[in-house]
């Protein structure tokens, strides 16, 4: 007998709560509305996009895209701005590809996404870690570092970050954007959680600045529509574009996903995309409520603020609790999360913890912050 085929990357047991996973909830993946534009596209009697793609993506999907950004972002997104990806994983992967080379330095956030570390380290890049707080990016700490060295790039998740859920500032976007012309960087932003926005302010996404050629702004399908579709896109300017279009992969296998981006392209013309957004933007709001509560409830020592959009919340533990420590216990309690260390380059953040509310229900939520409780209860008597 063979092994069992895997079917997804989910293989929490039965009953576990793992409130470390960042992927949306199965019944919040719009399979209906994915049959119902697949359907539309498949009886159109074209063959095209069967059909090895534009290197640039589907010129008929960009613009719909373009049209959807321009109204989505509040300024005009030009269609020959864009090239469309298979995610913003792949995103990253391109850009340290086309504008690094092994041991270059680049600039990250301390702490951010893991698995965007993960592609910088595939590439071999040097990484050197800028401080946050509550306004994201703290550009003092980032002047800091340029006096040392110049990056070939630094990496910000500048909306609702991953892990902390914190937004960059509009003055430290500016002082920023400011820095990089000055100092010769690029600025990678992946806005991948932008438009999942539940209370404050909007924010300016750095693709406002695209055109001035030292941004590359990230957005993908993966957190507003569903990561299986595998679509997202690169904004900037001309000469960059150029860098993805006329390389030796795209030459070989045309623009990315071309069977995928004909479907999502139906989506974005009935507006699909805007009401799947407004629906998770509802959903999500209240399990950021749910989870604030529970916290407050059974966790009360811990600390955080209440994310204002995106998927998590970031949590520091009382007395230099170790989270890593927490979460081997928590296992026993049939729960999960992710361990701050995960997020830092430089083995930080011990004592903090990463909690999604994306990917169980509210009555999950708060059995989960529970069973944290009792964890942490039965780790504080021992110690
Ligand atoms: C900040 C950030 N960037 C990129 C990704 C992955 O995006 P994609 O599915 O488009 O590759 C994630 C997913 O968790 C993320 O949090």
């Amino acid at each position: 007998m063979g092994t069992t085929p895997q079917i997804s990357q989910f293989q929490v047991p039965s009953g576990f709560i793992d409130l470390g996973l960042g992927d949306p909830q199965f019944s919040l993946l719009p399979l209906d509305m994915i049959s119902q534009a697949a359907f539309e596209r498949l009886n159109q009697n074209d063959s095209v996009f069967l059909q090895y793609g534009a290197n640039q993506g589907d010129g008929v999907f960009r613009q719909a895209l373009a049209e959807f950004l321009s109204r989505a972002y509040g300024f005009s997104t030009a269609s020959e701005s864009l090239f469309i990806t298979s995610g913003a994983s792949m995103g990253l992967h391109l850009i340290c590809t086309f504008f690094t080379h092994p041991g270059d330095t680049i600039f990250v956030e301390e702490p951010s996404y893991f698995y965007a570390l993960r592609i910088f380290a595939d590439h071999q890049l040097r990484m050197i870690p800028i401080s946050t707080d509550e306004n994201g990016l703290v550009i003092e700490s980032l002047e800091e570092k340029l006096v040392g060295s110049r990056p070939k790039f630094l990496y910000i998740i500048p909306t609702y970050q991953n892990p902390t859920g914190r937004t960059l500032s509009p003055e430290r976007r500016q002082r920023l954007e400011s820095l990089s012309r000055k100092y010769g960087f690029l600025l990678v932003a992946d806005e991948v959680y932008h438009f999942l926005r539940y209370s404050g302010l909007p924010s300016v996404s750095f693709a406002a600045g695209a055109e001035a050629g030292n941004i590359i702004s990230l957005g993908s399908f993966s957190k507003i529509l569903a990561p299986g579709l595998r679509l997202g896109w690169i904004q900037a300017n001309s000469s960059i574009i150029h860098r993805f279009v006329d390389s030796g992969l795209i030459d070989s296998g045309g623009g990315m996903n071309p069977f995928t981006s004909a479907i999502v392209c139906r989506v974005l013309e009935s507006g699909g995309l805007d009401k799947n957004i407004e629906k998770l933007v509802a959903v999500f709001r209240n399990r950021v409520a749910v989870m604030d509560a529970a916290l407050r409830q059974y966790l009360p020592d811990v600390e955080y603020t209440p994310p204002m959009g995106g998927y998590f919340f970031w949590i520091k533990l009382p007395g230099k609790l170790n989270a890593t420590e927490f979460e081997q216990r928590a296992k026993l309690f049939h729960v999960g999360f992710r361990p701050g260390e995960l997020f830092s380059c430089q083995g930080g953040f011990q004592d903090y913890l990463r909690l999604s509310y994306v990917f169980y229900e509210s009555d999950e939520l708060e059995q989960g912050v529970l069973r944290l409780k009792k964890c942490l209860e039965k780790m504080v008597e021992k110690i």
